[in-house]
């Protein structure tokens, strides 16, 4: 994809460390110019690249994008399999300019209901990147933060059954290791696209303490100049976690 050229962003103080994004609002685009939803999700694909591009420069060391929910399963077969398509696309076409810009590529929600063809391509690309460290990207594909709670309970409970676990020591610390994001820190700001004031089901466990922005941008429009913003009033806010101000 040819970027338009654009100054080198600039470090931003106090910038989020994690930035999670609910990438919503393709459908709504694509709509409002009387083309298929698809359309508005490979324009939504082709933002992804300038917000990633960023981050090392910004302070951004993980971005998360949730790209397909659990719940996503709804649409129309049409839709999935379109969608399905893209994640597949969008692999091939990355892939190189991922592993040359030193991005460490993860993928977050239950393998077991993909084919196998994606499910291959995305183990690929995890092993191809995993000596990168500029920048961490996580995709979110068939992911459910209460699926995620629900797989990691099972294993929980294996481990228990078998005796390396003791219910004694289940706590905060190591209930979250059993998540799909156990290598990952908690976001620090989630971002949603598209003006809806709701987390639908996206890192429920992780973002107890995050910041939220809700912004009426679709994900389509959604530009570098937004996301530095968003950066920069993040490092504005006052995190309490139920302290009191000093
Ligand atoms: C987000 O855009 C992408 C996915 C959920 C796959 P939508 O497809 O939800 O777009 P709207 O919300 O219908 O506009
Ligand atoms: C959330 O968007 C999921 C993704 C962005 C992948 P949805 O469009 O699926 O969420 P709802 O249905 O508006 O809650
Ligand atoms: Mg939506």
């Amino acid at each position: 994809m040819a970027l338009k050229r654009q100054a080198e962003p600039e470090p931003i103080s106090g910038c989020p460390r994690h930035v999670a994004i609910i990438m919503d609002g393709n459908g709504r685009w694509a709509t409002k110019r009387g083309r298929p939803r698809l359309f508005g999700h490979h324009a939504g694909a082709r933002r992804v690249r300038e917000v990633l591009e960023a981050c090392p420069h910004i302070g951004v060391e993980y971005l998360t994008i949730f790209a397909f929910s659990t719940e996503n399963w709804k649409r129309t077969q049409v839709e999935v399999a379109g969608l399905m398509t893209l994640f597949r696309r969008y692999i091939t076409r990355e892939t190189s300019a991922l592993v040359a810009s030193g991005v460490r590529v993860r993928f977050i929600g239950d393998r077991v209901r993909l084919e196998e063809t994606l499910t291959r391509m995305m183990t690929n690309l995890e092993n191809a990147t995993a000596h990168n460290s500029r920048v961490n990207l996580t995709i979110a594909i068939n992911y459910g933060g209460r699926d995620e709670v629900a797989r990691a309970t099972k294993r929980l409970a294996e481990d228990v059954a078998a005796g390396t676990l003791k219910p004694g020591d289940i706590n905060e610390e190591t209930l979250p290791r059993y998540l799909d994001t156990f290598v990952l820190p908690d976001p620090d700001l989630v971002i949603r696209t598209s003006g809806e004031a709701r987390i639908s089901n996206f890192l429920l466990w992780q973002s107890a303490y995050s910041e939220y922005e809700f912004v009426d941008t679709l994900w389509p429009d959604f530009t570098r100049a937004e996301f530095e913003s968003l950066c920069t009033s993040y490092g504005e806010r006052d995190r309490r976690y139920g302290g009191v101000k000093a």
